[in-house]
């Protein structure tokens, strides 16, 4: 564990612990990731020393952003569950990964919804498909999902049509479901995806989000919350309101999308320099980077020597929790490859092995499972 904690991170307080001990009642027994011979309440504020994020749940095993897909996560270790977030046109906050849902759902498949397909900029670039804010909550919950990536995980296509895309509240009341019943507390790590796309079109996701937190009883430093957030204008704002960590993602190319917008040509290679650090560390807590942006892969696609970014982030007072550890081959450095075939299983516990080396402190997965695993080894 590195010594940096988030700022808004706070010691367990008898108001903290008040909180926890009404939502963690005693019931069956919890995953060995738990601490489960703890009392409840002594865990629930305690920062994790290596966090494990269910990233769009255990999307490696079901269909993304599903119930089904959080639950997995939590009951196989993870810490957090991440819903992506974008909005309904009765701006009700869902869990997909961008507006666009003809990947992921069924509803190429539904007659009544074929005029709703569309081209629209997204972030600049064409996409086109039949769009979340072009749907009210009551119609998007007549679709049901589907596997994103069937060629490399066609097991999961068996729960294909089965589940409905959540809303960030059913997100929130299952963490809560599952908090009580594993003695946990299964924390939450939403996404705000594509800001500027949302305010551009009069939808933006920010009042939505402060305002479901807070209704939750979710916006306090005791909150096992984190905000995340590809741009940097919202983050800046929701730094004004919410009294959670943030995390500032950044990508290996290109910049945010609001510094483009506005003319301002740092790029995401600027963000995660020294000095860019320590800008971030004046509005967020953390930084989601890339795996690459931590370890770059070498010419034969091996990982290579890692970066300076972890080292920097740390000293500027930021935790890292680097993006996407998955266990098929397709997404592993070479050296972790089990063989050609890119939907095989990979050494998976290799590559974070390797980052958890690197000093990051913590990981976004499809499958937490291996990755709480590899934490357990580790100790
Ligand atoms: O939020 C961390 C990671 O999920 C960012 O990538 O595109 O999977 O949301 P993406
Ligand atoms: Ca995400």
């Amino acid at each position: 564990m590195v010594s940096v904690l988030p700022r808004r991170f706070v010691p367990a307080t008898a108001s903290a612990l008040a909180v926890a001990a009404a939502v963690l009642v005693p019931q069956v027994s919890a995953p060995s990731h738990s601490p489960s011979a703890q009392p409840a309440a002594v865990v629930a504020n305690k920062p994790d020393d290596f966090v494990v994020v269910g990233h769009r749940g255990a999307s490696g095993y079901r269909p993304e952003h599903t119930l089904a897909a959080y639950e997995l996560a939590a009951r196989m270790g993870a810490d957090y569950i991440e819903p992506d977030l974008v909005t309904t046109k009765d701006r009700v906050l869902v869990a997909r990964h961008e507006p666009e849902i003809g990947g992921t759902t069924d509803v190429a498949a539904h007659p009544e919804f074929a005029a709703r397909k569309k081209t629209k900029l997204l972030d600049g670039s064409p996409l086109t498909g039949w769009f979340t804010e072009d749907f009210t909550l009551k119609e998007l919950k007549t679709l049901r999902a589907k596997e994103r990536i069937p060629a490399l995980r066609q097991q999961n296509t068996v729960f294909d049509g089965r589940y409905q895309v959540p809303t960030l509240q059913e997100v929130i009341d299952l963490s809560r479901r599952l908090s009580r019943e594993l003695r946990r507390p299964i924390g939450i790590y939403p996404e705000t995806k594509h800001p500027t796309y949302f305010q551009q079109q009069g939808l933006a996701l920010e009042p939505e989000l402060v305002k479901t937190l807070t209704r939750n009883g979710l916006n306090h430093p005791g909150a096992k919350v984190f905000v995340q957030s590809f741009e940097v204008a919202n983050l800046k704002a929701l730094d004004q309101q919410l009294r959670v960590p943030l995390v500032q993602l950044t990508s290996a190319s290109g910049a945010p999308y609001d510094f483009v917008v506005n003319g301002d040509k740092r790029t995401y290679a600027d963000v995660v320099s020294a000095t860019g650090l320590r800008e971030v560390a004046k509005y967020a807590d953390g930084v989601g980077p890339a795996k690459d942006q931590v370890i770059p892969l070498d010419a034969t696609g091996k990982l290579g020597r890692p970066t300076a970014l972890v080292r920097d982030a740390h000293r500027a007072g930021l935790v890292v929790h680097p993006y996407t550890f998955r266990v098929e081959n397709n997404f592993l450095p070479a050296d972790f490859d089990s063989s050609a075939v890119p939907a095989d299983a990979g050494n998976l516990f290799g590559e974070i092995n390797a980052f958890r080396a690197a000093g990051v402190d913590g990981v976004f997965s499809d499958n937490p499972d291996v990755a709480v695993a590899a934490e357990a080894e580790s100790k």
